[in-house]
C-alpha cells in the first residue's frame, strides 16, 4: 500500500518545526530535515509514505523551495528518504536502525542512546536457566507435529491456575496461548469486531492497541482519563457506553499504560453490568496486573463480575518477565477460545513450543521473580521521581501505585518538540500525542522506570538541559500567549 502525505498534512504534523534548540544556529533546511526525522522517530510519520513534492511543501510551509530541496537532500544523505526521478520521495530508515517494540526506531550502533520510548524491563536472571530447563523438556513434544493452536496444555494450566489464585476460577480450556499480548488483542479483534465497528478506548492509551484497532478500521471513541484521582470518571465512562453502545471497549484497568491508574472494584462491577446492557464486549488488558508496587492491594479481576461471557481478558509475560519471550494469552469462555483458535489457523497457526516451555519454567518461579521485579521497579521509580523533582520541578507527576510508567504533565504543550530535541542529546522519548488519536496530549510525556536508576538520572539531566534550550531556541514559548481566533 503506497500512501502519500500532502503538503498541508505534513505542515500540520511538523507544527512548530523551527522550535528546536539551536534553531538560531542551524540553517532552516537542517531544522526542517531534523523535524522530519523527529516525526519518523516518534512514529507520527510512517515509513514508506510519499512525501509531498518540494514545491507543494514549500508553499504549505511558506518557505523557499530551495530550503525544501536542501532538506530533502539531507534526508536522502542520512538514509531517511529514497527518491526516484519523476516518481517522488519515500520515507525510510537508515540501515543501521532497528524498530523498537513501541514502533519507534533506535540506532543499533548508538550505545549512548538512553531509550525511554520502551516501557519494558531487561530479562531477569532466571531466564537462561529456564531456557536450559525448557530444552530438557522438549523431547516430550518431539513425537508430535508441534502445532498447538490454543497452546501447550501445561502452560494453559499454569496460566489458569494464576487466574484462579487471583479469585477468578479458570480452567485450561478457557486459556489460549498467543505470541504476546499484542497478538492476543489482534486475534480478539478479528473475532469480535467487524471492520468499521465502533470501539471505546481510554485516552491516553497504549499506542500499539490503537494500531491494532486502526488495522481493523475501527471507529474509535475515547474516554478521557484524569491525571489525578482514580483516572476514570465513572459517570462519564458508563454514560458513553450507554449512549454510544460500542461493539467493544478496550481498557487497561491495572496500572493503565501510560497513566498508571488502577480501576476501583466498584467501577469494574458497574462497567461489566453496563457493558452487558449495552451489548458491548469488554477487552481487558491485564499486562501490568503482576506489578502492584508498595503493597498496593489489587481489586478483583474485571472478569469476576461477568456472567455473560462479555469480558475477554488478555495478558502476558512481557512486563513481569521479558518481552523477548513473546508469550501472552487470552482468557475467555471455552467456546470463544475454540473460535479464536480457528481464527488463528489463518494467521500463525500456533506459538513456538520451546518458548512456551520457557514460560512454564518461569511461571513456576513466579513469586520470587515477580517480587524481585517489584523491588527493582520501586527503586527505579523513586529515583526517577527524585530527579524529576530536583531537575524539572515544574512537571507534575502522580506517584503510580504500580506498573512501569509515570505520566508527566509538562510545563507546556512541548512534548513532540522535546522528543525531537531529546534525540539530539541521546534520549529517546515517546511523546504524549503517541498515546492519543488526534495530535492532542502535547502537554504530557510518558516516562518509564524500566531502566537502571543511573540511566534515568542521566536521561532526566539531559532533558532538563534541553528543556531550557527549547525556550531559548524558540524565543518566548508561543504556548504562553493564547492565539486570538477572530
Ligand atoms: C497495555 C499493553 N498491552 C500490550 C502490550 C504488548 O505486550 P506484548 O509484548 O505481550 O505483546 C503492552 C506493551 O507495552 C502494553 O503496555
Amino acid at each position: 500500500m503506497t500512501s502519500q502525505v500532502r503538503g498541508v498534512q505534513l505542515a500540520r504534523l511538523l507544527g512548530q518545526w523551527h522550535a528546536l534548540p539551536g534553531r538560531r544556529r542551524s540553517p532552516d533546511y537542517a531544522a526542517l530535515a531534523a523535524a522530519v526525522r523527529g516525526l519518523l522517530a516518534d512514529g507520527r510519520l510512517p515509513l514508506g509514505v510519499r512525501l509531498p513534492a518540494e514545491r507543494e511543501l514549500a508553499e504549505a510551509l511558506r518557505i523557499s523551495r530551495t530550503t525544501v530541496t536542501a532538506a530533502y537532500r539531507q534526508l536522502r544523505e542520512t538514509g531517511h528518504l529514497a527518491s526516484r526521478r519523476g516518481a517522488g520521495s519515500w520515507t525510510m530508515l537508515p540501515g543501521t536502525h532497528r524498530v523498537a517494540s513501541t514502533g519507534l526506531w533506535t540506532p543499533l550502533d548508538d550505545r549512548d542512546m538512553i531509550d525511554l520510548g520502551v516501557a519494558a524491563l531487561a530479562a531477569p536472571p532466571e531466564l537462561v536457566p529456564a531456557a536450559h530447563a525448557a530444552v530438557e523438556d522438549l523431547p516430550r513434544y518431539l513425537s508430535g507435529a508441534g502445532y498447538h493452536p490454543t497452546g501447550i496444555i501445561e502452560l494453559r494450566e499454569a496460566v489458569a491456575r494464576a487466574y484462579t489464585a487471583r479469585g477468578l476460577p479458570t480452567s485450561a480450556e478457557q486459556i489460549m496461548v498467543t505470541s504476546g499480548t499484542q497478538h492476543a488483542l489482534d486475534l480478539v479483534l478479528r473475532l469480535a469486531l467487524a471492520p468499521g465497528g465502533n470501539v471505546l478506548v481510554e485516552s491516553p492509551t497504549y499506542p500499539n492497541a490503537l494500531a491494532a484497532l486502526a488495522a481493523r478500521r475501527a471507529r474509535i471513541s475515547t474516554h478521557g482519563l484524569a491525571v489525578d484521582g482514580p483516572g476514570w470518571d465513572a459517570d462519564l465512562l458508563l454514560g458513553s457506553v450507554r449512549q454510544t453502545r460500542p461493539k467493544l471497549a478496550y481498557l487497561i484497568p491495572e496500572f493503565q499504560n501510560p497513566t498508571g491508574h488502577l480501576m476501583p472494584a466498584e467501577l469494574r462491577e458497574r462497567l461489566v453490568a453496563t457493558a452487558h446492557a449495552a451489548g458491548t464486549d469488554l477487552v481487558i488488558d491485564e499486562s501490568f496486573v503482576d506489578l502492584p508496587l508498595d503493597g498496593t492491594p489489587l481489586p478483583p479481576p474485571t472478569a469476576v463480575f461477568d456472567r455473560h461471557s462479555r469480558v475477554i481478558s488478555i495478558g502476558g509475560m512481557s512486563k513481569p518477565y521479558w518481552g523477548g519471550l513473546r508469550i501472552g494469552w487470552v482468557r475467555a469462555s471455552a467456546p470463544q477460545v475454540q473460535r479464536l483458535a480457528a481464527a488463528r489457523v489463518g494467521v500463525d497457526m500456533a506459538s513456538p513450543v520451546l518458548d512456551q516451555l520457557v514460560a512454564v519454567h518461569l511461571l513456576a518461579q513466579a513469586p520470587a521473580i515477580v517480587a524481585a521485579r517489584r523491588d527493582q521497579l520501586v527503586t527505579q521509580r523513586d529515583a526517577l521521581l527524585d530527579v524529576l523533582a530536583e531537575r524539572l520541578p515544574d512537571w507534575r507527576v502522580e506517584v503510580p501505585r504500580g506498573g512501569v510508567t509515570l505520566w508527566a504533565e509538562l510545563d507546556g504543550p512541548i512534548s513532540s518538540a522535546l522528543a525531537r530535541a531529546a534525540e539530539e542529546v541521546g534520549v529517546r522519548l515517546a511523546p504524549g500525542p503517541r498515546f492519543g488519536l488526534d495530535g492532542t496530549l502535547e502537554r504530557f510525556l510518558r516516562l518509564p522506570f524500566t531502566l537502571p536508576a543511573a540511566d534515568l538520572v542521566e536521561a532526566v539531566g539531559r532533558l532538563a538541559a534541553i528543556r531550557y534550550d527549547l525556550d531559548r531556541g524558540a524565543g518566548r514559548p508561543r504556548w504562553r500567549e493564547p492565539a486570538v481566533i477572530a
